[in-house]
């Protein structure tokens, strides 16, 4: 098995099996430890309204939230249970849309549990939320239209790829022209020691 598939398959049983909340994450280095601006109360809001089994599992690190999104086309880069990508529903309104991505099975069958609750809450007629499973470094593969999306989230997940380039390439692609992504993330403020870089036993 190449060393990137091994990566995968390690991030998919520690979040798709090993963790039943954001309560049993192994490290506190997503906790975001910096005093950050408050978020804008649309943000806030739109976060309270997301259904709490989704919220229990939110692994993100940030809040990777552009201040305006109405009527925008979102896709949620490694949507994991669909936190952001619902708080990003309310924020789109009606005439908007989010599509959610990730590779995890068990967390794409939470995040679609909960469409219709959100479609009732937030008062649309239509679900304006969808969830794909796939890859973030194959969105073309995963039916995500070139030039379909107008923003790009991410919250916590580009550091869990080894493909980095092909993430940063298929998220151009997808991007209209003037189209903007934000990612949260976790990065290393000093020099990581060879003994952290060597490649560890599969987690669990
Ligand atoms: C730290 S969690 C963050 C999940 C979500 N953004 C949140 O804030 O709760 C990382 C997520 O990225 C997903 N993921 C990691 N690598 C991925 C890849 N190459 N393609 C798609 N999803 C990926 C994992 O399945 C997991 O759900």
């Amino acid at each position: 098995m190449a060393a990137s598939d091994d990566v995968r398959d390690n991030v998919k049983k520690y979040y798709g099996s090993r963790l039943e909340s954001s309560c049993d994450l192994q490290t506190s280095a997503a906790s975001c430890s910096l005093s950050c601006r408050p978020p804008p109360r649309s943000v806030t809001d739109a976060l309270s309204q997301v259904h709490p089994e989704v919220t229990k599992r939110f692994f993100g690190c940030g809040l990777p939230f552009p201040a305006k999104l109405e009527g925008c086309r979102v896709l949620d880069l490694g949507s994991g249970s669909g936190r952001d990508s619902y708080a990003f529903s309310k924020l789109v309104g009606s005439s908007g849309h989010v599509t959610g991505i990730d590779m995890t099975e068990e967390l794409i069958t939470v995040s679609r549990q909960y469409v219709e609750y959100h479609q009732k809450k937030f008062g649309y007629e239509e679900p304006n939320v969808s969830f794909v499973q796939g890859y973030m470094e194959k969105l073309s593969e995963a039916g995500i239209e070139s030039d379909s999306m107008d923003v790009l989230l991410s919250n916590c997940v580009v550091c869990l790829c080894p493909d980095k380039r092909s993430v940063l390439q298929q998220a151009y692609n997808v991007l209209k022209e003037g189209g903007e992504l934000y990612f949260s993330d976790m990065y290393a403020s000093k020099v990581v020691p060879d003994h952290m870089t060597a490649r560890s036993s599969p987690v669990g």
